[in-house]
């Protein structure tokens, strides 16, 4: 839920962590800061609350001295949004310097022991214990202080230190994100990849419990206690592709891209697919699982394999997925749907499964995530850096993806190819200029209303869903999805005069989804249609090509266009939607 990023080598520390910051801020943003090792060999901290932006420009970020320096980017988990409570923390003397990912699960009782040998707190987080345990072990100098202290945590952890007159970088994870990136001017170690793009793609990804040393003449990595060599790896993502160019918002470039990434999502080796193709077949039990836009593909997943496949799945909330269980053998399969492949839930649900002997193929987007190293197996979404807090173009792969599996377990792999390539000029006519104006035209209408309700059967009720989650997180106007069906059975009691109801239609359930539209509108309801004919019923019309099991897609592509004028008309950022996160790395 945080970012950090570490830098040592020839250049400017601070100019280098303040970019990586920017980069970062996806991970979290309500407060940042930074520490380096100053030139005259002292550390020197200055945080705050706000975006980074602002903070850099208020405590002057690039007056730092120094060549050596860590900076973190936060979303608060323990302790309030407050100044003290930002990173880097410090130990007692301010000689040592930290930031970290994660959770400390133990850090009560650690803090009580520290705090009984004289240590002075200044935050409320579970992390500042971690500067202080470094101090407490200083005897046995600062790398093997570092080591037991990191041995001493409980939970989860990618952490930095530096400390005074040390010309060095010591870090270490467990379960939360750390690479490492090697320039030909130094070394970095941070949350992401994009966070240091811009000066190499040459990653190392750091495997769990590794104790890194970054030095100036090189990296050392050790892994339960004796050293270890881990393979460099050069990436495709370009730096472009990590930046937001002519667009003023990440989220409006990246719905951009879906054309483009929805082919790319294609380009998969064929035998891995077919050797996920006959492990479907010869499973007794297929899971889905996945949390927010993850879960709404993995549903969407259910439906397809259902109707293409004729196979069934069961798609599973995460957060939701212990109480399965009991139904996990060693012939279950389950997938695995991860964007940032970072999520707890979804790492815990993989942790689950295995320890039931159960196959895990993981589906995720962040090349060397902690899923990459988990399951199994691995299909990679190939979208390039998503960095909206919101899923766009990543959710649409994921649903391309589940297409393309439903038909090769048909039989029909080719006609699958060929179905979901055929799309690529309708969805780039989706996020048109023209199209966008009647979109804004909708927003101006919807945009001070209470409630936005949505309605579908069949694949349309994912959508609903889908579009209805779209909406809340970033115009945090209240939206919520119901199948068709359903409303008689509740939620018609919420219609007054005016209020919105989007309905996503379908050649296969037009008659019944109208039928439902009626039901809202002879009670004052005002119907916006999805579909790709016009209907007397409608108030306003969303046209959309008819695309039978691939109507996720093209009908999903004006509602996250929808949602991002709406957020624009109330004067919000798209790209970080309040009190949310990507990488969601809490329970
Ligand atoms: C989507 O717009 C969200 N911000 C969120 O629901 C997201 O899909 C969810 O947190 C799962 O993330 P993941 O795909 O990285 O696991």
């Amino acid at each position: 839920m945080c970012g950090i990023i570490g830098y040592i080598g020839s250049k400017k520390a601070s100019t280098i962590l303040l970019k990586g910051l920017k980069n970062l801020e996806y991970r979290g943003y309500d407060s940042a800061g930074i520490a380096t090792n100053h030139a005259t060999g002292h550390i020197e901290v200055r945080k705050s609350v706000g975006k980074i932006e602002e903070i850099a420009r208020r405590l002057n970020f690039e007056s730092f001295e120094g060549n050596i320096g860590i900076a973190h980017t936060r979303w608060a988990t323990h302790g309030a949004v407050t100044d003290e409570n930002a990173h880097p923390h410090t130990d007692c003397e301010g000689k040592i310097a930290i930031v970290h990912n994660g959770i400390i699960e133990n850090y009560r009782e650690l803090r009580e022991q520290l705090i009984s040998k004289g240590h002075r707190f200044t935050s409320d987080t579970d992390s500042e214990v971690i500067a202080h345990l470094i101090e407490e072990n200083l005897q046995y100098g600062f790398e093997d202080a570092c080591m037991k202290a990191f041995d001493s945590l409980e939970g989860s952890y990618a952490v930095l230190a530096l400390k005074e007159d040390e010309d060095k970088i010591v870090g270490a994870r467990k379960d939360s994100p750390l690479v490492l990136g090697i320039a030909e001017h130094g070394v970095f170690l941070a949350s992401d990849i994009p966070s240091f793009l811009e000066w190499t793609n040459k990653v190392v990804y750091l495997n769990n419990y590794d104790f890194i040393i970054a030095e100036r003449g090189g990296v050392k990595v050790y892994n339960d206690g004796k050293e270890v060599s881990r393979h460099i790896d050069t990436v495709e993502w370009n730096v472009e592709e990590a930046k937001k160019g002519e667009f003023k918002h990440f989220m409006m470039k990246e719905m951009s891209e879906q054309a483009e990434t929805i082919m790319r999502a294609l380009q998969q080796d064929k035998n891995t697919v077919w050797d996920i193709v006959d492990e479907i077949k010869n499973a007794f039990g297929v899971f889905f699982v996945g949390c927010g836009s993850s879960y709404h593909a993995c549903l969407a997943g259910s439906y397809l394999f259902s109707k293409v496949a004729k196979v069934h799945v069961n798609a599973v909330l995460a957060s939701e997925f212990e109480n399965y269980e009991h139904f996990l053998t060693d012939r279950t399969l389950v997938f695995a749907v991860s964007q940032s492949g970072e999520t707890a839930d979804i790492l815990l649900a993989v942790r689950a499964a295995k320890r039931k002997e159960s196959r895990v193929i993981g589906i995720t987007n962040v090349v060397g995530s902690s899923l990459t190293m988990e399951g199994h197996a691995l299909i990679m979404m190939n979208s390039g850096p998503e960095i909206c807090v919101l899923s766009t173009k990543t959710y649409t792969s994921q649903v391309v993806l589940m297409t393309m599996l439903a038909y090769a377990v048909a039989g029909k792999y080719e006609d699958g190819l060929e179905k979901i390539g055929g799309l690529y000029l309708e969805v780039y006519n989706l996020t048109s200029r023209t199209m966008r104006d009647s979109l804004t035209t909708l927003a101006e209408i919807l945009c001070d209303k209470w409630d936005i309700y949505l309605i579908g059967r069949g694949l349309q009720y994912t959508t609903a869903l889908e579009a209805a989650l779209k909406i809340k997180e970033v115009s945090y106007l209240h939206a919520e999805a119901f199948a068709g069906g359903e409303l008689k059975h509740g939620p018609l009691a919420l219609i007054e005069e005016g209020t919105p109801c989007i309905v996503f239609v379908s050649s296969e359930n037009r008659s019944k989804i109208l039928s439902n539209a009626e039901e809202v509108k002879s009670r004052g309801g005002y119907i916006i249609g999805v579909s790709s004919e016009q209907d007397d019923l409608f108030d306003f019309w969303i046209k959309v090509p008819e695309a039978e099991e691939l109507n996720p897609i093209v009908q999903i592509i004006p509602m996250q266009v929808l949602a991002y004028e709406l957020a624009v008309l109330r004067g919000l950022d798209p790209d970080k939607p309040r009190n949310l996160a990507k990488s969601v790395t809490v329970i």
